[in-house]
């Protein structure tokens, strides 16, 4: 079956480039202790965005979805001394295991979390932007509102990568009663109209199913 096949590419990707890292196993497992959904990004994905930062020398980094702080981990392990990433979750529980996870791999100086909706946080927004790069990876329905504030705090030049805008094809659905669909295809013609985004959307299978990115600089 394919996806038994992904998951094994994925494991022989992560055995080659991905040190064994027993603190960012330790996250992972104390997420599962805590009831978290497993839906953080994959090894793999967030070296990617790790790599992404390091590309960008981004030194300010948004992230909106931290669930346990996987993918803010993999982002904050790219900032500089200097560098400060905040990230937005709406669960007090995310939160709090988030948090811990941070003092456990000693960049908690570097990440500042706010709890609540999302869209009040960037709203509110001012003093942390401009920030280089934003990933944006929570309620899918809200993700032209996120973006869109994505661009108002950006400097120009800055990257935009916004997950799971493929879901095993289902942004096709054109009909589909999800509202996480419906929130994807609406930030796909959202982004085709804004002349502020230059983008692209790949598509990735792995060990997180079939699925993929969106990625956009801010003119
Ligand atoms: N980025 C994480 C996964 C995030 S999962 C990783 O890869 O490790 C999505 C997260 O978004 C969940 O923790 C969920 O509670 C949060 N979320 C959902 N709706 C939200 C909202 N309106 N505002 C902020 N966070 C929200
Ligand atoms: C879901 C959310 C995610 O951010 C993800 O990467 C995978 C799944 C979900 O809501 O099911
Ligand atoms: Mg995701």
């Amino acid at each position: 079956m394919a996806g038994t096949q992904w998951q094994a590419v994925d494991d022989y990707i992560a055995d080659h480039l991905i040190p064994v890292d027993e603190a960012m196993g330790a996250v992972l497992r104390n997420n599962e202790v805590q009831g978290l959904p497993p839906i953080d990004v994959s090894p793999a994905q967030g070296k990617m965005l790790h790599l992404f930062a390091l590309m960008i020398g981004a030194k300010r980094i948004l992230e909106v979805g931290t669930l346990g702080g996987y993918s803010t981990i993999w982002l904050a392990r790219a900032l500089p001394d200097d560098g400060r990433l905040v990230t937005l979750e709406l669960e007090h529980h995310h939160a709090i295991v988030a948090s811990e996870n941070f003092e456990r791999i000693r960049v908690s100086e570097k990440i500042d979390i706010r709890v609540g909706k999302a869209i009040d946080s960037l709203k509110a927004m001012t003093d942390e932007a401009p920030f280089d790069l934003t990933f944006i990876d929570a309620d899918k329905q809200s993700n032209v509102a996120y973006v869109q504030e994505a661009i108002r705090l950006s400097r120009p030049g800055a990257t935009i990568i916004v997950d799971n805008v493929v879901r095993e094809g289902e942004i096709l659905d054109a009909a589909s009663t999800d509202e996480r669909v419906q929130g994807t295809r609406a930030l796909f013609d959202f982004i085709a109209r804004e002349p502020r985004l230059e983008a692209t959307a790949i598509q990735t299978v792995g060990g997180k199913g079939w699925d993929g990115f969106a990625l956009a600089v801010v003119r």
